[in-house]
């Protein structure tokens, strides 16, 4: 092993393998392949590469993967289950999810279905994975019991409490944290870490950049940049959105955000000094999002957004006037669960597609994630009919027209 490496790792893992460091040199002499992924973008992890091991570090909660190639010594000798550092041998035999907000896409990307075996609930936005579990290819895991999960090498889950990370196979999976669309979608390269599968990791990455760059670069030339407002009603109460990720795509589909003094107050209702204030700032908005987060998408529709934004005289909106009220509910299963959460955050450059044909309408391109309240555009309820590949074969990304 490298002195470079012995030092990473010595200072990853604070010490704790040092007595151990015989045995790791001579693990060292297994070769493994050559793939390896660099982060470009992402900010809250980092992988470091040995010849028969990888640690990656998830800055978010501060927890490290001391990650074992299933051929070297090593693997079958070293084992560490500390708060802050696990080790896995890889590529990972078997997994569980916990899926709720969990964007499953990432593994189906990158093709490490046929390895997982167990999910927490059938409330799920993809339609391959709903149909791998009517297969019988996947148990249902209870929550309430979380020994169930200690059957599988690694069980993955999004933000979770502090008691469940104790436990020796959790591994913590949270692109959400990140402040862009293209940081959260470079994610992909910390699965494909777990499971040797770098060089798909990194194809997919580029091509994804490669198509949101393009996108971003086509929306730069145009000249009048329309006004949009993401906002969200919560208990008698409008806000605009302070999502990082959602003012960025506002910005890359050529767009303008509301300045930050409106941006960080709410609105209520029910106070005619705030709904004044809040009728003033939408007289200059030229697009909306209504971002609200409701038991029921499908029963939402522009009565209850007029209700909820309580207006009387129109006149001033052209939101209104030029029917531009969206919402990101578009894709949604049977049980409810958004693709929003899931396959929006692993290809991006679908979910930037849509906001450009919604600030410079084409009528030629229909949107995959959100859909126009105001023209009653129903959501798409999605079952497991609607997965139209294997459900073992690897998703491939859905690549844009761009020129
Ligand atoms: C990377 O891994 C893939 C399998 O995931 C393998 O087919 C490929 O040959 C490897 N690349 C290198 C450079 O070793
Ligand atoms: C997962 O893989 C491990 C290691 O190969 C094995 O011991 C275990 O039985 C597998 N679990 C399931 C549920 O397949
Ligand atoms: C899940 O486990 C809890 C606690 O053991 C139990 O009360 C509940 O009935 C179980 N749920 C299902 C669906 O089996
Ligand atoms: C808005 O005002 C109503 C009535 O005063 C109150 O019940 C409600 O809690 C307020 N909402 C917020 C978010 O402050
Ligand atoms: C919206 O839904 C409500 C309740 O179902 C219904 O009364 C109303 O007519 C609907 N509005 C539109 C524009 O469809």
């Amino acid at each position: 092993m490298s002195p470079l490496y012995m030092a990473v790792l010595t200072s990853v893992l604070g010490g704790l393998l040092l007595h151990n460091g015989g045995e790791m040199v001579e693990g060292a002499n297994v070769k493994v392949d050559g793939n390896i992924s660099k982060i470009e973008d992402a900010t809250y992890f980092r992988v470091y590469y040995g010849n028969t091991f990888k640690v990656i570090k998830n800055d978010l909660d501060g927890k490290s993967y001391l990650l074992i190639q299933s051929n070297s010594k090593m693997a079958a000798k070293t084992k560490y289950c500390t708060p802050r550092i696990k080790s896995f041998v890889i590529p990972l035999a078997n997994f569980s999810l916990d899926v709720s907000y969990f964007p499953v896409s990432f593994f189906e990307l990158l093709g490490l279905m046929p390895s997982l075996k167990g999910i927490t609930s059938e409330r799920i936005a993809s339609p391959c994975l709903l149909k791998l579990y009517n297969e019988g290819q996947l148990q249902m895991l209870n929550k309430s019991e979380p020994q169930q999960f200690s059957q599988f090498t690694a069980h993955f889950l999004s933000y979770n409490t502090n008691q469940q990370t104790q436990s020796c196979n959790y591994v913590t999976f949270v692109p959400i944290g990140e402040d862009t669309p293209l940081q959260r979608a470079e994610w992909i390269k910390y699965l494909g870490v777990f499971a040797n599968v770098e060089t798909r990791a990194n194809e997919i990455y580029a091509a994804v950049k490669s198509n949101y760059m393009c996108l971003v670069n086509s929306a730069a030339s145009k000249k009048l940049k329309p006004i949009v407002a993401w906002m969200e009603f919560t208990d008698g109460a409008w806000s605009f959105t302070k999502d990082a990720y959602k003012l960025k795509y506002i910005e890359d589909a050529g767009g303008e955000n509301l300045d930050e003094s409106v941006n960080s107050l709410t609105y209520n209702i029910s106070s005619l000094e705030d709904l004044e204030q809040l009728h003033a700032i939408l007289c200059t908005v030229d697009v909306l999002i209504d971002g609200t987060l409701i038991p029921d998408p499908i029963g939402y529709n522009s009565t209850l957004f007029l209700q909820n934004l309580n207006i009387e005289d129109q006149s001033c909106f052209s939101f209104l006037s030029h029917d531009s009220v969206w919402r990101h509910d578009k894709r949604l299963s049977t049980d409810l669960a958004l693709d929003w959460f899931d396959g929006a955050i692993s290809q991006p450059q679908l979910v930037l597609a849509d906001l450009i044909e919604i600030l410079f309408p084409t009528g030629s391109y229909t949107t995959t994630y959100f859909r126009n309240l105001l023209k009653g555009e129903a959501a798409t309820s999605l079952g497991l009919e609607n997965c139209n590949r294997d459900t073992f074969t690897a998703m491939e990304p859905t690549m844009v027209t761009c020129t």
